[in-house]
């Protein structure tokens, strides 16, 4: 301590009142309150001073440091823009800036909505892989290998036993391989079909439901069904069962829901016949059962499938599904 702190202060505020810009300012500031500067390094060396010196030096070089600190404040701010300089070189008068905002895309709303509707009945969601085994897919679904059922889904194969799972339904072996009845579950998800038209693209959503308990009659499957179609789309709007074939359920049907254009009268959308085909179910054939090892003599249960695209296009009156892919924003903000 070589200087004395008061020789130190002058020294500094003189330093600042001579600068010509922030640069410089700058510069004295961290040559004297920096890191390494010199009142930093004096406060430092206190610790080291006698007992009875430390308070009052201690306290001269902390109010040094906080002059130090005022003038460089005072003449940052004297070389800085006045409010008035800024708001003369910024048209306040100009429009802000907008930002896009996204929305949530057509098919995770609806599929969001599918899934509430079932969660407040009770149902859990279920998940599984995409890329799927035969068995999985197929064979435990009591679709067996050459069997002609294969041709009611165009499959992508990877290899000879891995395909892109055609449907979510093996979520529900996988489910039921590990878990015991009551089983309640819906399955959403993306599925592929070698397939690409005005109504059909490679790859599209489902969401498909299981339920297994004791005493399950179609009349139950009847009731679940009757309830989500009203409120998906209204409580006025009438379904009915048609009878069906899947090899997974036995009896299969599918159901329809009077036309949402014409309302059964019969137009151009429902090929005049009234109705529209929204979903696939049934109730669980013995084998598939079997198959997970659950005993038939005590359960029984029902699955059902749709296409969350198909109910889209039904409820917002799309009739191209491509565009759902096409990512044209002009298409996705109406929703
Ligand atoms: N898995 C069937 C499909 O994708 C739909 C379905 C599920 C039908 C459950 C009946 C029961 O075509």
């Amino acid at each position: 301590m070589n200087k004395s702190i008061e020789q130190i202060r002058t020294e500094a505020l003189s330093e600042i009142e001579k600068a010509d810009n922030i640069d410089q300012v700058n510069a004295v500031s961290t040559r004297f309150i920096g890191r390494k500067g010199i009142v930093t390094q004096y406060l430092r060396d206190v610790a080291k001073l006698p007992a009875q010196e430390r308070p009052e030096a201690g306290k001269k070089a902390n109010q040094t440091k906080k002059a130090i600190e005022m003038a460089v404040n005072s003449a940052i701010s004297r070389f800085s823009s006045s409010p008035k300089e800024i708001s003369d070189a910024i048209d306040v008068s100009l429009p802000g800036r907008f930002f896009p905002r996204g929305t949530i895309h057509p098919i995770t709303r609806i599929t969001r909505r599918i899934c509430d509707i079932f969660e407040r009945m009770g149902f859990d969601i279920g998940e599984g892989p995409e890329v799927e085994t035969d068995y999985y897919n197929f064979e435990a679904l009591n679709i067996p290998k050459n069997h002609p059922a294969r041709d009611m889904q165009d499959t992508f194969y990877i290899s000879e036993n891995i395909v892109l799972r055609t449907h979510t339904s093996p979520i529900q072996i996988r489910f039921m391989e590990s878990h015991t009845p009551p089983v309640r579950i819906i399955a959403p998800g993306k599925v592929y079909r070698c397939d690409s038209d005005l109504t059909h693209t490679p790859m599209f959503h489902q969401v498909e439901g299981l339920l297994v308990d004791e005493n399950i009659s179609f009349g139950d499957l009847k009731g679940i069904l009757t309830l989500f179609v009203q409120q998906i789309f209204d409580d006025k709007t009438a379904l009915r069962f048609r009878p069906s074939f899947f090899p997974f359920t036995e009896p299969s049907a599918e159901v329809d829901i009077a036309c949402v254009i014409c309302r059964g009268e019969g137009c151009k959308v429902c090929s005049g016949t009234g109705w529209l085909e929204v979903l696939g179910c049934g109730m669980v054939h013995p084998a598939v059962f079997e198959n997970v090892g659950y005993d038939t003599a005590k359960y029984s249960g029902f699955a059902f499938g749709m296409g969350v695209e198909r109910i889209a296009m039904l409820k917002y009156g799309i009739n191209d599904l491509r565009m759902f892919f096409e990512s044209d924003i002009r298409f996705l903000r109406q929703f």
